[in-house]
Order: structure tokens, then C-alpha cells, then sequence
């Protein structure tokens, strides 16, 4: 799909979107057609009880007096509450009402700037962001598709009067996109595709945008002491990974990095604590979180962020096996301390306890995030709008929140404490990786942070916002890649040089 910004002429055939506010008032560009066709556009809203309200959407067929196969029309409520992300749903809604409609082409306007929150040139931006947003479709496995099911828009016009404006805006926002695309993709794949090696190849890959990679296997992690990560791997075929990225983007390069650690299960069976079958698949998208943090290095880089930040994915698979570990091993990690392993399904922490420590000691971070699809419990708590932040850092779970707000992926902050340490008292080592059942995924934040000593930290859980069973205004059902907007939001606004 190709988006370009056009100038503010409606075409004369195919379709075009456009904008309507709350109470029927009519943006430019639908007033316009409205009297072209002698008032169809308002015939229609009455007869379909079309209000403007946002998101609410009305197709009109073949309006009279227009040679137009379609208007399509797109409520965006009030105009003073129009937003960057009123303005991006507008143009996903606007894209997911045409897709497959059979129209090559597709015309959106963008006059309806006035009285929002918005310059000309950002309205139209934003549109086309959440334009392509919205038109990522994972489908690379139907070979049968019928034509008319498949997407048939290949070009977006964005029509504004501030095409340059909007054109330079829409830049950085394309490189977020692609960031985006390559989470989603990752994410989607199935694990007989999405091995930990596989992963890291695709990691690998931004070496072309100029991040440095390094691969680490699983006779390095020995070396290293990383007996927690390598526990988790052991009974898979498959050799676990830990993948390096870094973005060297400060006009100072020794400044240090913000470091973003993701968890990569590439499959969680569950191991010998092995999961029940049902819904068992959806472990593949447990490595959604190194999956974010691979596509946010991709968005980074891409849109050459001036900071310093390293990405840290550890990639594994938990598979129950002959050589699988059991509930009660003891598994000594890259800090030294130990770790009696209580239930095989609680992995994901024992593969960020030595990636975080690792990132510590390594590059001494400015602060340091991990993303992790790390606890059914936080989906009991949050259900799927909110991930849940733990931190130890006031000013950095303020800086991820309002970063979160700021692009729509939200997060809710969970407390830590002493009390909830406590459950993770062992009798014969030094920790178990289990709490007790009630608040499973602040005892799991808990486990983190005995890992990441005196750096800033933040974790967030996104076991209940990495997939989506349903479409949204620029996220289609599926792989959702929360957390790469949010980063790069944060980036941008805490990390970057001036
Ligand atoms: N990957 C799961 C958490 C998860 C559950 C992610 C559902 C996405 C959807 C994690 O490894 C896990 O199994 N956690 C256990 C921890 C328990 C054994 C302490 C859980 O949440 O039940
Ligand atoms: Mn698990
Ligand atoms: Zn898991």
C-alpha cells in the first residue's frame, strides 16, 4: 500500500472519505460533495441515523450526481477533542471501511483541520499513520484466497494543502510503521517458523539500518553463568539465543544507553509443569515482548533517534522433554544468586533475571524497561487495555505512563513491597521462581528487581495487550506489537539529544 499527500481536489471517480463532526456538521470536503449531489450526503445521514459521532461510519453507493462509486463518511465527534490519536483512528477507520472493497484507489481528506488540536500538516500525517497502521494484514500463509476477500487498495491519497508539511511529518511516523510491521509479523508467526535462531536472524537484519548485533549462543550464555536463561532452554531441540542490539544515536557515543530488555519464549508449553492443551497455541506470542523490542530498535534506528539504546531479547523455547528441567532444580543465575525452580512454567522471569543482569553489568544504563508477556495474572487483573507497570523509579513510570497515554497504549501502575518479597523465601536456595497464587504478577515484578540492583527499572507485563481477538481503530486483530509506539514515544520525549 503506497500513501502519498495530494493537494485538497476531490477526484472525479473511485472513493473518498470524509470527515464529519458531531451533530451532522460537515467538514469542507463533505460539504462540498453534499451539494454537488444535491444533498444526498445529508439524505443519508438522516436515513441512516449517522450522528458523527466518533468512529461511527456511513457508506454511500453511487451518490446522485456524482460519478463517485462511494463517499464514505467518518464521525470524528468534537473538534476541539480531536487529537493526534482522534486523527490516526480516523484514518484506520477510513482505510478498514475500504480495504477490500474493491477500489485500487483511495482518496482521504484531510481539510477538516480547524478547531482541532491539530496543524494542517499533523492532521494529514497523523491520518496516513493510521492508515497503514490499519492496513497490516498477516497472510502470508493462504495460498487459496479469493480475490475478493483479499485487500484490493493500493494507493492512498491523503489530500491536504499542506503536502510538504505533512509529508515531513508523516517521515518518522513511516519508520514507527515499519517498527510496528516487523513486531507484528514475529509475533503472528507460528514457533515451528519463529525459533529463537530464527528470531535473532531477523534481528540480525537491522544491522542494515545500522544497529550493531551481536548473537550470542548457548556455549556463550555458559561462559557467561547464565544458568537461569539456559535452564529454561534445555529441554527444547532448539538452541537458545540472546540477541544484542545497539543504536548508537547521541551526538555523544560513551553516553550511557537506555536499555530495553525483552522476553522471547518463542514457545511456552509450560515445560514439565506442562500447560493444559487448551489455548496452548497462543504461547507463541510469548515472545511478544522481545518481539516489541525488536521492532522499537527497528523504529529507533529507522527514524535515526538521536540516543543511545540498546535492545536485549533473550530467546528460548520451554518445551517438557527428556532433558527439560524439573520442578525442584536448582539453577544457579548470571549474579550468582540461586534459584529453586518450583514450577517449570514460571519461565519467563528466569530468562529476564540474567538478560537484566547481563544489561546491568554490561552497559551500566541510564535506566533499563523490560517487556514481557510474563503473567496470566496481570490479564485477571487488567484485562486487555492496560499493561501493568511495576517500577522502582517514580520518574520513570511517570515518563512510561504519559508516554503510553500519549499513543494510546496504556499502562496501569501495579505496586511492589517488602510484603510481596517475601513469597519468594526459599527453603534451600536463595529464591523460588513462584509465589503464592494472589498477586502472581506483582511476586513476578518482584523476582525482576532482585536482578537489576541499583538502576532505574521498570517492567512491563503485556500478557493481556500483545494480542487482540478484535480490530480496533489501527490495530487489527492479532498481533497488536504494544509497546513500540510507547517506546519510541518515550525515547523521543525523555532521551533524545535537543
Ligand atoms: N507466558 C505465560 C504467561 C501468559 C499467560 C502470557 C497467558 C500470555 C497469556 C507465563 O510464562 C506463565 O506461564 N506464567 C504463569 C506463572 C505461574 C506458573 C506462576 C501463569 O501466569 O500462570
Ligand atoms: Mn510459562
Ligand atoms: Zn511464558
Amino acid at each position: 500500500m503506497k500513501i502519498a499527500f495530494a493537494k485538497p481536489e476531490l477526484p472525479a471517480d473511485g472513493a473518498v472519505v470524509v470527515a464529519v463532526f458531531e451533530g451532522r456538521a460537515l467538514s469542507p470536503a463533505a460539504r462540498q460533495l453534499d451539494e454537488r449531489s444535491g444533498g444526498a450526503l445529508s439524505r443519508a445521514m438522516a436515513a441512516g441515523r449517522f450522528e458523527g459521532k466518533k468512529d461511527q461510519t456511513l457508506t454511500v453507493l453511487a451518490p446522485a450526481g456524482l460519478a463517485l462509486n462511494r463517499v464514505v463518511l467518518v464521525g470524528v465527534g468534537k473538534a476541539e477533542a480531536v487529537d493526534t490519536q482522534g486523527a490516526e483512528g480516523f484514518g484506520g477507520t477510513a482505510l478498514a471501511q475500504l480495504l477490500t472493497s474493491g477500489e485500487a484507489a483511495i482518496a482521504i481528506a484531510a481539510d477538516w483541520a480547524e478547531g482541532t488540536k491539530l496543524s494542517a500538516a499533523e492532521l494529514a500525517a497523523r491520518i496516513a499513520f493510521g492508515a497503514r497502521l490499519r492496513g497490516y494484514r498477516f497472510d502470508r500463509y493462504f495460498t487459496k484466497e479469493k480475490k475478493e476477500d483479499k485487500p484490493s487498495v493500493k494507493k492512498v491519497a491523503v489530500l491536504t494543502d499542506a503536502a510538504a508539511g505533512a509529508k515531513a511529518a508523516f517521515a518518522p511516523l513511516d519508520k514507527v510503521a515499519d517498527g510496528v510491521f516487523l513486531t507484528r509479523d514475529v509475533v503472528s508467526e507460528p514457533a515451528n517458523v519463529i525459533t529463537p535462531e530464527a528470531l535473532a536472524a531477523e534481528a540480525s537484519k537491522l544491522s542494515e539500518l545500522g544497529v550493531e548485533v551481536e548473537v550470542l549462543g548457548e556455549k556463550q550464555m555458559r561462559k557467561l553463568g547464565m544458568g537461569a536463561l539456559l535452564g529454561v532452554g534445555q529441554g527444547s531441540e532448539r538452541e537458545s539465543q540472546l540477541v544484542v542490539m545497539r543504536w548508537t544515536g547521541a551526538r555523544d557515543p560513551e553516553a550511557a544507553p537506555l536499555v530495553l530488555v525483552g522476553k522471547g519464549v518463542c514457545f511456552d508449553s509450560g515445560g514439565i509443569s506442562i500447560k493444559p492443551s487448551g489455548g496452548m497455541e497462543d504461547m507463541k506470542w510469548d515472545m511478544a515482548g522481545a518481539g516489541a523490542v525488536i521492532g522499537a530498535m527497528k523504529a529507533l534506528a529507522g527514524r535515526k533517534a538521536k540516543a543511545n539504546v540498546v535492545g536485549i531479547v533473550g530467546l528460548v523455547e520451554n518445551m517438557p522433554s527428556g532433558t527439560a528441567q524439573r520442578p525442584g532444580d536448582v539453577v544457579t543465575s548470571m549474579s550468582g544468586q540461586t534459584v529453586e525452580v518450583l514450577n517449570t512454567d514460571a519461565e519467563g522471569r528466569l530468562v529476564l533475571c540474567d538478560a537484566l543482569w547481563y544489561a546491568k553489568e554490561r552497559f551500566k544504563p541510564k535506566a533499563m524497561i523490560d517487556l514481557a508477556t510474563l503473567t496470566g495474572a496481570i490479564i485477571i487483573a487488567l484485562g486487555n487495555e492496560y499493561a501493568g507497570l511495576f517500577a522502582g523509579d517514580d520518574a520513570l513510570a511517570e515518563a512510561i505512563t504519559a508516554a503510553g497515554k500519549a499513543v494510546g497504549e496504556p499502562v496501569w501502575r501495579m505496586p511492589l513491597g517488602e510484603a510481596y518479597d517475601k513469597q519468594l523465601k526459599s527453603d534451600i536456595a536463595d529464591m523460588k521462581n513462584i509465589g503464592g497464587r494472589e498477586g502472581g504478577s506483582i511476586t513476578a515484578a518482584q523476582f525482576l528487581k532482585r536482578f537489576v540492583g541499583d538502576v532505574p527499572w521498570a517492567h512491563l507485563d503485556i500478557a493481556g495487550t500483545a494480542w487482540s481477538k478484535k480490530d480496533t481503530a489501527t490495530v487489527p486483530k492479532g498481533a497488536t506489537a504494544y509497546g513500540v509506539r510507547l517506546l519510541d514515544r518515550l525515547v523521543a520525549t525523555q532521551y533524545e539529544d535537543r
